[in-house]
């Protein structure tokens, strides 16, 4: 069985055909089967997702808007520039998101249940002091805003919102410039004051507008 290649009679041609190697140019026939995935792919892939999951988990804060950080570098880590934050923009961001609901994105409220905050005596006290006290512990009961009446509750917001991010929501309040405020910044130190002052007004519940009258508008130094 040792065919010569030279031999081309016909006689001897279907046992060349038969037995000549396919070129070894040529690729291999493709042919259909089920192979295994690569374990180097599967151990990426677990670490991939493993690691992604991990990355939402760690940073994604609930996706709460209030627990977004301001201050985070990227991919949330820590540095120790403290970034400026314009609480104006601050400001509008958080009232937008927390304080819309009620006094409506145009800070007219709703007639006859949430009052004004445009124009309004409350918020544009000469200082915060009451009005840092309605935002922390809310407001309840009979109050006169811009010469009308409401009877209605506000919820608190003492453990929603922060030092920074109060003081940020008063001051945007307080200067929004298209509802033509001009009134004095917040700083956080004076929510963190008033807010250490009055730790015990969550058990006695929301203030009342009597309340607050009786209570200067600028806050006393300690
Ligand atoms: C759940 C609805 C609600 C939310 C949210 C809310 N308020 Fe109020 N707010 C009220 C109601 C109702 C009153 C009036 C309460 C009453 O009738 O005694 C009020 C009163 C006030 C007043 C005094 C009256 C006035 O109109 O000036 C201020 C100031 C105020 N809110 C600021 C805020 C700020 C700032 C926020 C966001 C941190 C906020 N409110 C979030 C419902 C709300």
């Amino acid at each position: 069985m040792n065919p010569d290649p030279d031999n081309n009679t016909p006689a001897a041609a279907g046992v060349v055909a038969d037995l000549a190697p396919a070129d070894p140019r040529e690729h291999i026939e493709p042919n259909e089967a089920q192979r295994p995935m690569s374990l180097w792919y599967v151990t990426f892939l677990c670490l991939f997702f493993g690691w992604g999951g991990y990355y939402v988990q760690r940073y994604s804060a609930d996706y709460g808007a209030l627990s977004y950080d301001e201050n985070a570098g990227f991919g949330g880590a820590k540095t120790n520039i403290v970034k400026q934050v314009d609480p104006y923009v601050l400001g509008k961001r958080l009232f937008e998101n927390v304080c819309a609901k009620c006094h409506q994105p145009d800070g007219h409220g709703v007639a006859g249940q949430y009052p004004p905050l445009v124009g309004s005596e409350w918020a544009l006290a000469s200082g915060p002091a009451r009005m840092v006290r309605i935002a922390l512990d809310g407001l309840q009961g009979p109050i006169t805003v811009k010469g009308a009446g409401y009877n209605n509750t506000m919820t608190p917001h003492r453990d929603a919102l922060n030092d920074q991010q109060l003081a940020a929501i008063l001051t945007y309040v307080r200067t929004q410039k298209e509802w033509g405020h001009n009134a004095s910044a917040v700083a956080p130190e004076e929510v963190a004051g008033i807010r250490n002052k009055t730790k015990d007004r969550a058990a006695l519940g929301s203030w009342t507008a009597a309340e607050l009258l009786a209570l200067p508008d600028h806050e006393p130094r300690p």
